[in-house]
């Protein structure tokens, strides 16, 4: 008798909301498995009772993690490879706009913790399971070739002119090199790394923002941002039909050149060597 088609596993940072929770319900209708990873209970358990309401309760798991801390980073990664061997898709999905500065229990700014510093230690902690697979792929949803931004090098964790868009640009920013570094460290890696802007998207970005701009950008929404059910399709199709280069970039389903100074390899390293270090004392710490 002929096999049916393999069940593959997708992780999902943010995969309780948003485009995360979209790609998830799609996955799981079609007969995957998905482990949603995100900070609160309730729409963790929303993601859980729809995914028993599609039939698909034994496929879904929830992983209940606060990312901004590099321990639920960590307990993140061991909470996937205590459920797979390989995972086919890591989609990087969580986020969370802070207008004001906030700290971390790691001492870091927050929206670098969340929105890049998770990436960076999820992605490299998956590492194996992601090249088990046939044809893995890593898609980081950010920003590429989107509003501009800088990487704030000389004070990274923003601890003086802080301001919320800085810093989100920032991590964006980060996110390009991230993808960047990646191709250089893996250069024969079978994995395949997608840096993915998907322009205005209906989702519950806005809820964080301070009045009024949060009125203002949900008005604007409702005219001009493509819903989660369109913004997810080009996403899906990327992670079913791996593009060929290691690394690539695309702004909603259009293909981006990967030069200029946001892709230079050169920051790509420093950022990495830099991230490395500041990843150093808190593995030391939670070691003792
Ligand atoms: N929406 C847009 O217009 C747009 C535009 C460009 C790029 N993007 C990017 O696309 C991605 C998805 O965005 P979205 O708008 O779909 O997201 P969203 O609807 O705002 O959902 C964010 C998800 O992140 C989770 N999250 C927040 N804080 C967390 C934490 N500390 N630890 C773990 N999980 C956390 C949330 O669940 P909990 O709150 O329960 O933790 C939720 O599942 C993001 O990377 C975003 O930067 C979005």
């Amino acid at each position: 008798m002929a096999e049916g088609p393999r069940m593959r596993t997708y992780v999902i940072t943010g995969g309780t909301d948003g485009m995360g929770r979209g790609l998830g319900l799609h996955f799981l209708r079609r007969g995957d498995r998905v482990i949603a990873v995100a900070s609160g209970e309730t729409k963790g358990r929303a993601f859980l009772a729809e995914a028993d309401r599609l039939g698909a309760a034994d496929r879904a798991v929830y992983v209940r993690a606060d990312l901004s801390a590099v321990a639920g980073m960590r307990r993140t990664i061991d909470e996937v490879m205590g459920v797979t061997d390989a995972v086919d898709g890591l989609v990087f999905g969580a986020q969370r706009f802070r207008p004001e500065r906030e700290e971390t229990e790691d001492g870091l700014e927050f929206t670098f913790a969340l929105a890049y510093l998770s990436r960076f230690v999820i992605g490299h902690g998956l590492m194996e399971h992601l090249e088990r697979a046939d044809a893995a792929v890593i898609m980081n949803i950010a920003g590429p070739g989107g509003m501009p931004g800088k990487i704030n090098w000389d004070d990274l964790q923003f601890r003086e002119g802080y301001k919320g868009m800085r810093a989100a640009m920032q991590a964006s920013r980060c996110n390009d090199l991230l993808g960047v570094g990646f191709a250089a460290r893996h250069p024969a890696a079978r994995t395949r790394y997608v840096l993915y802007n998907p322009g205005f998207v209906a989702t519950a970005m806005a809820d964080p923002l301070p009045q009024p701009q949060r009125a203002v950008t949900k008005a604007l929404a409702r005219f001009f941002a493509t819903p989660v059910d369109k913004a997810i399709v080009p996403i899906a199709g990327l992670l079913d039909d791996p593009p060929g280069p290691v690394v690539t970039a695309f702004k909603r389903g259009t293909p981006l050149s990967l030069t200029g100074k946001d892709f230079d390899p050169a920051a790509a390293e420093r950022l990495h060597q830099v991230t490395t270090d500041l990843l150093a004392p808190i593995t030391a710490r939670d070691q003792t």
